[in-house]
């Protein structure tokens, strides 16, 4: 009888003996530490673009990482909270993960009307070493008065004008026009300098507004334009480049501040898998979008030679002297250097 229990006693330790050490990484961390919590990830977009992407890349990491323990719930197309209320709700901690829009957040700092300067950065490169840089990551940090706290840049890319009007090629185009834009003072006098009127309006009612005439036209990337059928109910597209939409990845601070180490360790880990998706996938997913408008013909599209190009950055140029002293000289300066200016 003693015999049996030794050997059953032997039996069972070794297992877990085993069991424990299955589950330990070579780094000797393990998911034993990691608390178990729900985070919510809420968006404007829908799901076939780069923020999504870039959103479920980061959900599957942070789930195998943490053996399920964290899940994340990711809410796209503005289905938890919209551009109206998604900051108050970041702030509030009702919702952990934000990924608006920069130009939505130039009512807290002007400085985030950066990727409204007219032709600053020609692609998404040039976009990325600007907010990876010393300045820009000193923009993405200026919110912790409001417990928020920017992590991470990540593009879409470059915008494009459609309208209901007629096809604009020259800045003269736009006189009289009105247009949707994300906000922002520096998006206002683009408009203004164009002879054109402008509004913001929530994405998830710009469809609406479009479809109705409330106003003739708006800015936006091509996965934006295709995912949310814009070209249904615009006539003409201009591909301009002239504007940027670029995100960045917001975290209430108190959340991020309170996780233990190992979970903090997974969660910072999923962000980073995030953003190395969402950068990858940007480019291709405009592209892919451009050939699908084309495909679908409902918009007819002018792409502007580079002399047109020319004209229109030279009407815009002015916008620069009018914002040097709210953005700030430094700003402008980090910005041209990583646009190699
Ligand atoms: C828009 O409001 O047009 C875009 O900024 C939406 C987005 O998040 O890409």
């Amino acid at each position: 009888m003693k015999k049996f229990a030794l050997s059953l006693f032997l039996l069972t330790s070794s297992a877990f003996l085993a069991a424990c050490g299955s589950d330990e990484p070579a780094s000797g961390g393990s998911a034993d530490g990691v608390e178990e919590m729900t985070i919510k990830f809420s968006h404007v977009v829908a799901e076939n673009t780069p923020k999504h992407q870039g959103a479920l890349a980061m959900k599957e990491y942070i789930e195998k990482e943490s053996d399920g323990k964290i899940e994340v719930e990711i809410y796209p197309n503005s289905s938890l909270f919209g551009d109206q209320d998604e900051y108050q709700n970041l702030v509030a901690n009702n919702v952990q993960f934000i990924a608006p829009d920069l130009s939505k957040f130039v009512g807290n700092n002007p400085q985030f009307n950066v990727p409204s300067l007219p032709f600053m950065f020609d692609n998404d490169d040039e976009a990325i070493a600007f907010w990876d840089g010393e300045k820009g990551t000193e923009i993405l940090e200026s919110l912790q008065d409001d417990g928020v706290l920017g992590l991470k840049m990540w593009p879409n890319g470059g915008k494009h004008l459609t309208n209901n009007k007629l096809p604009i090629d020259s800045p003269d185009d736009l006189d009289g026009l009105k247009f949707r834009t994300q906000g922002g003072q520096v998006l206002e006098a683009v408009y203004s300098t164009l002879g054109a009127g402008s509004e913001s309006i929530p994405f998830s009612e710009l469809y609406t507004a479009l479809d109705q005439g409330v106003v003739d036209g708006q800015e936006n990337t091509f996965s934006n334009i295709e995912s949310k059928k814009f070209d249904e109910v615009q006539k003409y597209m201009t591909v301009m480049n002239h504007t940027r939409v670029d995100y960045a990845i917001f975290t209430n601070t108190k959340f991020w501040e309170g996780m233990n180490e190992e979970t903090k360790a997974i969660v910072e880990a999923g962000v980073e898998e995030g953003t190395k998706v969402a950068r990858e996938e940007a480019i291709s997913l405009n592209e892919k979008a451009y050939d699908l408008i084309k495909e679908r013909g409902e918009t007819e599209i002018t792409e502007l030679t580079p002399e047109q190009v020319e004209e229109f950055k030279k009407t815009l140029e002015p916008i620069y002297d009018e914002f040097e002293e709210e953005i700030g000289a430094d700003v402008y300066e980090a910005a041209r250097a990583a646009a190699g200016q």
